[in-house]
């Protein structure tokens, strides 16, 4: 069977195509339906506060999905082998459902998704293609190390998520359940294990932007 190849040009209008549909809400396909919940619904029960909080926490994880889809299509367009290509491209399909999931709890929560998305989304897609050009290695390094933070994150939102939001918590156990994944086959694939120091660095960057989501 053959297969298609495609140029530059061909890469950059797939590469706006995908950025614009993640900066677009309700443009994006689901490949899995959104994590359910064995409780009944009782988000009505939510206090002003809880479900403020709630909308916070949700506003971050999206954002946060903003920056992963950014980051693994960089890393696809200077990633110099196709196997480690297609595992990107791969990546940024699951990731897709995790930003449907948190944006579609935020519609439910009545709130909005982060003003600062296409900040996010622009950066994190310069530092996916900048280590995707420095080598193969440091670039499946960096997800696994992003994915790592992710997960902690993750875990951290689990302790703040009110206890009878359990809508949110079905997703964020779900997404915890796929990070972790993500960082393990991005390490299994050849990626490399990146120091403390620089981890330190990395998580400087995701305060910045949780604090700020969080609000905007
Ligand atoms: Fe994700
Ligand atoms: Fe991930």
């Amino acid at each position: 069977m053959s297969q298609r190849h495609y140029n530059l040009f061909d890469k950059l209008i797939n590469g706006a195509d995908r950025a614009l549909r993640t900066l677009t809400p309700d443009t994006q396909a689901l490949t899995r339906e959104v994590p359910q919940v064995s409780q009944p619904d009782n988000s009505e029960a939510l206090s002003d506060q809880e479900r403020k909080h709630s909308a916070g926490l949700m506003r971050v994880n999206h954002a946060g999905e903003v920056c992963a889809q950014a980051l693994y299509q960089g890393q696809a367009l200077t990633a110099k082998l196709p196997e480690v290509r297609q595992e990107m491209e791969l990546a940024a399909d699951e990731e897709i459902d995790h930003l449907a999931w948190c944006e579609q709890r935020l519609n439910e929560l009545d709130s909005h998704t982060s003003v600062l998305n296409p900040l996010w989304y622009g950066l994190s897609f310069s530092i996916g293609a900048g280590a995707g050009l420095i080598s193969d290695k440091v670039s499946l390094g960096f997800v696994a190390a992003t994915e790592d933070q992710v997960c902690a994150h993750l875990e951290k939102h689990l302790q703040q998520l009110p206890t009878s939001d359990y809508k949110s918590r079905a997703i964020v156990d779900q997404m915890l359940i796929d990070e972790a994944k993500h960082a393990h086959s991005a390490l299994d694939a050849g990626g490399a294990r990146f120091p403390a120091a620089i981890k330190a660095t990395m998580s400087l960057v995701s305060k910045a932007m949780t604090k700020t989501s969080y609000r905007v």
